[in-house]
């Protein structure tokens, strides 16, 4: 049987890169179940999504596809692996502190605690590097997720600096990593 991935792509400027995620996780057998926050849908479309992974895209808490299922639940409990990427600086806050206000940060605060959960964080340098970021991360790290690092690069807003989202193929790498060991 396939293993399941819910990729989670939030309100970032490189949003667009989750298709590449989403189109080789897909080629490499995976079954990849997106969640989009509503700034995502801003940036790149449930469409383009859908249509790679060959599966629902998911964007309502309140929308309940199966009637037989609560599809918050039974998408973190099918997960073999949570990957957020971009991760936006309000979603890894709102994640750090519990917060489930939208379909992505319940399925977050719905997971099992074993499941394998990853985040690649994507924003402005100041954004980054702000304690706040920082210590939300660190939150987030002590309850098992594992970041992948954003790159040091020229930034879309026009600055140089660490924010910009790790390259696809280090992300997809990773996940091979977490799922085949
Ligand atoms: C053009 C543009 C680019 C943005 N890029 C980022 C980004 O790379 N990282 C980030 O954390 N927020 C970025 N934002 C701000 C987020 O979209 C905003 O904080 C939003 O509330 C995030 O919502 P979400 O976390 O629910 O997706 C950007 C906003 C705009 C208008």
């Amino acid at each position: 049987m396939k293993k399941k991935i819910v990729l989670g792509v939030s309100g970032s400027i490189s949003a667009y890169k989750a298709a590449d995620i989403a189109n080789q996780l897909t080629k490499l057998d995976f079954e990849v179940n997106v969640i989009m926050t509503k700034s995502a849908t801003a940036f790149i479309t449930p469409l383009t999504l859908q249509s790679l992974t060959k599966r629902r895209v998911h964007l309502d808490v309140m929308a309940e596809p199966d009637e037989a299922l609560i599809n918050h639940i039974e998408l973190a409990k099918t997960a073999d692996l949570f990957l957020v990427a971009p991760a936006t600086a309000n979603l890894i806050g709102k994640m750090a502190n519990g917060i489930a206000d939208d379909l992505l940060s319940t399925v977050a605060l719905a997971l099992h605690p074993e499941t394998p959960k990853v985040l690649a964080p994507a924003m402005n340098t100041y954004m980054y590097e702000n304690p706040i970021t920082q210590k939300n991360l660190a939150t987030l790290k002590e309850v098992g997720y594992e970041e992948i690092l954003p790159r040091e690069a020229l930034l879309a807003c026009g600055d140089y600096g660490r924010g910009a989202l790790a390259n696809v193929d280090t992300i997809v790498q990773h996940v091979l990593h977490v799922l085949t060991k």
